[in-house]
C-alpha cells in the first residue's frame, strides 16, 4: 500500500503504541496523539529506539496528530471516547478512522461487554464523526504481542469491518504490517457489534490458559 502518514488517538498506550510500532516499521509516518504532548514525544521516542534505523514516530497532541495524518486510529479506552472523538470530529472530517476500541469493563468475573448506545464503540465513532469513513480492526491483537520483537504475527488475523469498501481495503492492506498477511473483510460496520465484545472471550481464555489467544480464521487462503 501507499505509505500513509497515521495518526494515533491515545497512542500513549500499549495498544496504541504497539500498533503505532508495526506501522512505522513497515515505512508508515506515525503521528503518536495525547492529551500531554511530552508524553507523546516520550512514546514515539521508544518507538523509535526500537527502529533505530528508521525513526518514524513523532508525538503531539491528539488533536494535532488528527489534524495532520491522512488516516488516524483510535487506541483510547471506552470511558473517553465519545467525549474525545466529539472534540476531534472536524480533524476527522474527510479521514478513514480506524476503531479498535472494546467497550470492556472487569469485575470479580473477569472481562465482560459493556451496553453501548449505536451497537459499538466503532458505530458511536461514525455519529460522532459523520464525515469520516469509520473502519473497525486491530480488536483482537493484544499490546504484549505488537510490541515483542517477532517480526510478524503470522498466526493472528486482523478482522476488519466498514461500510465503505475502499476505506475498507485500505485497513485490510496496513493489516499486513501487522500479520503479514492481508485482513479479513468481517462485512459492514455492524459487525463491530459482535467483534468488540469477542476480546472478552480471548481475555478469559488468556487468563485460563496463561496464554496469548488471537483469532485465526480458517477456510480462507492468502490470496483474498
Ligand atoms: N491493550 C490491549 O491489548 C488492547 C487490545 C485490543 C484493543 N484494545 C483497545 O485499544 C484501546 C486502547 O487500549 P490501551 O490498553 O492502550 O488503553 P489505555 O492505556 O487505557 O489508554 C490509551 C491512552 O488513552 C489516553 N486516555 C486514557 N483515558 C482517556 C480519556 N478519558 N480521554 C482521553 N484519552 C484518554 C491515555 O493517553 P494520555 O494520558 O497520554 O492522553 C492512554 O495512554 C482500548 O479501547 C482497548 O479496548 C486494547
Amino acid at each position: 500500500m501507499a505509505l500513509q502518514t497515521i495518526a494515533v488517538i491515545g497512542g500513549t498506550g500499549p495498544q496504541g503504541k504497539g500498533l503505532g510500532l508495526r506501522f512505522a516499521q513497515h515505512g508508515h509516518h506515525v503521528l503518536l496523539g495525547s492529551r500531554s504532548p511530552d508524553r507523546a514525544e516520550a512514546a514515539a521516542a521508544e518507538i523509535n529506539a526500537k527502529s533505530p534505523a528508521a525513526p518514524r514516530a513523532q508525538g503531539g497532541t491528539n488533536s494535532d496528530v488528527a489534524a495532520a495524518a491522512d488516516l488516524v486510529l483510535l487506541a483510547i479506552p471506552f470511558a473517553g471516547h465519545d467525549e474525545i472523538v466529539g472534540c476531534l470530529t472536524k480533524a476527522l472530517a474527510g479521514k478513514i478512522v480506524i476503531s479498535c476500541v472494546n467497550p470492556l469493563a472487569f469485575d470479580r468475573s473477569g472481562p465482560y461487554a459493556l451496553g453501548v448506545d449505536h451497537g459499538s464503540a466503532a458505530e458511536a465513532a461514525a455519529v460522532l464523526a459523520p464525515e469520516s469513513q469509520v473502519v473497525g480492526a486491530f480488536h483482537h491483537v493484544s499490546a504484549s504481542a505488537l510490541w515483542s520483537d517477532r517480526p510478524s504475527l503470522h498466526h493472528e488475523d486482523v478482522l476488519v469491518c466498514g461500510d465503505h469498501e475502499e476505506a475498507k481495503s485500505v485497513v485490510q492492506e496496513l493489516a499486513r504490517s501487522v500479520t503479514g498477511r492481508r485482513g479479513i473483510d468481517a462485512g459492514p460496520l455492524r459487525m463491530a457489534r459482535q467483534l468488540e465484545p469477542w476480546t472478552a472471550v480471548l481475555i478469559s481464555i488468556n487468563k485460563r490458559y496463561k496464554t496469548q489467544s488471537g483469532v485465526r480464521i480458517s477456510g480462507i487462503d492468502g490470496s483474498h
